[in-house]
């Protein structure tokens, strides 16, 4: 008996042990355009990395806590395989979420579960071997000449329900184990949609496509009812395709949430950056940018669709997250290439008020998906990611919630807007510029060109605190404040610039920049800081 009370005593001294806020649920929240997710109930700005696909098994930890270690990410999203919590149709083993979570827990990272299962880049890879070898019972998609596509058919309902029950099965066994939440978001599927076929032409599918376009979907959308193709033209398969699949997924979500209403997001393959054309849209039926509102009106249980970007052009990347930062819509990248040349867009991102950025394929399992992301994780990639981590991570707090409450605003090298206009101010960023001087001095001196001029480095980001107040930072760029239509006989000066850092919620200052460091703008190296500057105009 008194072994049962010491059992019940430690069992509340336990939950005791979690305050009372770090047992409120995760959830994304949305004001006046601007968007939050909150963690134990205050905003929290998820620096993320992911974890490559096959490292969802205890032995491949211990290859990945290091690394996200030494990035001072917050946050891992790594896979939950439904083949590997089903192997056996009805039996479920969920030893390796309990062994990620405690181990979580252990190193004080939050999760994103990637639940690999119908879709995963579109594929059944992941799908349990009972469901890849019954093709009667779980169907994929018909080509128009009655052959078979690689992808399950998102009419499958067999296969919706099947997915579905194991998806529940292990948001309760996460409800069970993870009360103090260390699993921060849910990823339904993996880059769903099809490639090389734009939907199923099975009968039934065929069916509906000759069929009205559903009367929710005209409501959301504002069009004419009639068939997809009177609707829709050139782009009614996409549509049609987005629809059901984005209907089958909604469901998992709904199911899933029932249990345990985490955010739950879905992962983007793109296609083209600024047109949908010529048809480069991705996989279809997938969440690419120009079916956002397909997506919005068909599965209500997704707080938000995010871009996989993997282009390393810097105007097309600059088009994605304008794409996808929408009042309707919080920015999230969940997956970017790990080259040292996507690390600028973080800065970007943040400026469109991202809750969070993950580089993919952060482990040191060994594999690296060159061209795709980087050949190694060698020092100075890994810099440049770890750098405005390691800044971030002691004030990512204050920043989700800066970023929730205020104008933001940011860019990278190679992106076409370089400057922004914050009421009387106008903030601009130049690349490849030495830390002191001016261009125009090479008329009295010889300056040697700047060793990182041509590199693909370089980003700031802004929030503004007040009318003439920033905080401002950046990687290898040189910010300029000016006055943005201020009278003739007003000029622009910098009142003050404090380096600091937030620290139990307050601004604290390190030191303040002056001379040098203010005469020729402001000066970022590849160790960011961050600035709080106040700007005042004299007559
Ligand atoms: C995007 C996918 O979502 C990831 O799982 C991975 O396959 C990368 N592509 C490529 O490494």
């Amino acid at each position: 008996m008194w072994r049962l009370l010491a059992k019940c005593a430690l069992a509340l001294a336990t939950v005791a042990a979690v305050p009372a806020a770090a047992q409120e649920l995760p959830r994304l929240v949305s004001r006046d355009g601007r968007h939050a997710l909150l963690v134990d109930g205050a905003p929290f700005l998820m620096l993320g990395a992911q974890a490559n696909n096959s490292s969802n098994y205890p032995a491949m930890l211990p290859k990945v806590w290091p690394v996200i270690e030494a990035m001072h990410a917050n946050t891992l999203e790594i896979p939950i395989a439904w083949e590997q919590v089903e192997p056996v149709e009805g039996q479920f083993d969920f030893s390796f979420l309990d062994t990620l979570v405690e181990q979580a827990r252990a190193h004080k990272v939050r999760l994103v579960l990637l639940w690999f299962a119908t879709w995963k880049n579109t594929g059944n890879s992941y799908a349990p071997e009972w469901v890849k070898r019954d093709t009667a019972r779980f169907p994929r998609m018909k080509k128009p000449d009655g052959t078979t596509h690689y992808a399950l058919s998102p009419h499958g309902r067999n296969t919706l329900e099947a997915d579905k029950r194991a998806f529940v099965m292990m948001m309760r066994h996460l409800a069970k184990i993870d009360r103090d939440h260390n699993v921060i978001m849910v990823q339904p599927e993996n880059e769903a949609g099809s490639y090389g076929l734009a939907r199923d032409h099975a009968p039934e599918a065929d069916r509906l496509f000759k069929g009205d376009v559903p009367a929710e979907l005209v409501r959301a959308l504002k069009v004419k009812p009639g068939s997809w193709t009177a609707v829709f033209g050139k782009r009614a398969e996409q549509y049609f395709q987005t629809w059901y699949l984005a209907r089958f997924i909604d469901e998992v979500a709904a199911a899933g949430k029932a249990v345990k209403p985490l955010p739950m997001y879905v992962n983007a393959a793109l296609g083209d950056a600024f047109t949908d054309e010529g048809g480069n849209v991705g996989p279809s039926g997938g969440p690419n940018w120009n079916v956002i509102p397909i997506w919005k009106a068909a599965a209500p249980h997704i707080d938000l669709v995010a871009p996989d970007i993997y282009n390393r052009d810097a105007l097309a990347v600059e088009s994605f997250l304008e794409k996808y930062a929408r009042p309707d819509n919080a920015l999230l990248v969940p997956e970017i290439g790990n080259a040292l040349d996507y690390a600028r867009f973080l800065w970007p991102a943040l400026g469109r008020g991202a809750i969070g950025f993950a580089p993919f394929g952060m482990d040191a399992t060994g594999f690296f998906n060159y061209p795709l992301g980087a050949k190694a994780l060698d020092a100075a990639t890994m810099e440049a990611f770890s750098g405005p981590y390691a800044m971030l991570a002691p004030m990512a707090r204050d920043w989700a919630r800066i970023a929730f409450e205020n104008p933001v605003w940011g860019t990278a090298k190679g992106a076409k807007i370089q400057a922004k206009v914050f009421g009387r101010w106008q903030i601009a960023a130049e690349y490849g510029r030495w830390q002191m001087g001016e261009p125009g001095w090479t008329s009295w001196t010889k300056i040697d060109p700047h060793p990182l001029a041509e590199a693909p480095v370089g980003g700031m980001v802004a929030a503004q605190l007040g009318p003439d107040t920033f905080l401002i930072s950046g990687s290898h760029v040189r910010i300029r404040l000016t006055a943005a239509g201020a009278a003739p006989n007003e000029q622009a000066q910098i009142i003050s610039a404090e380096e600091g850092s937030f620290v139990a919620g307050k601004w604290t200052m390190r030191r303040r920049w002056n001379g040098d460091q203010i005469d020729y703008g402001l000066n970022f190296t590849g160790e960011p800081v961050m600035l709080k500057v106040t700007m005042g105009l004299y007559r």
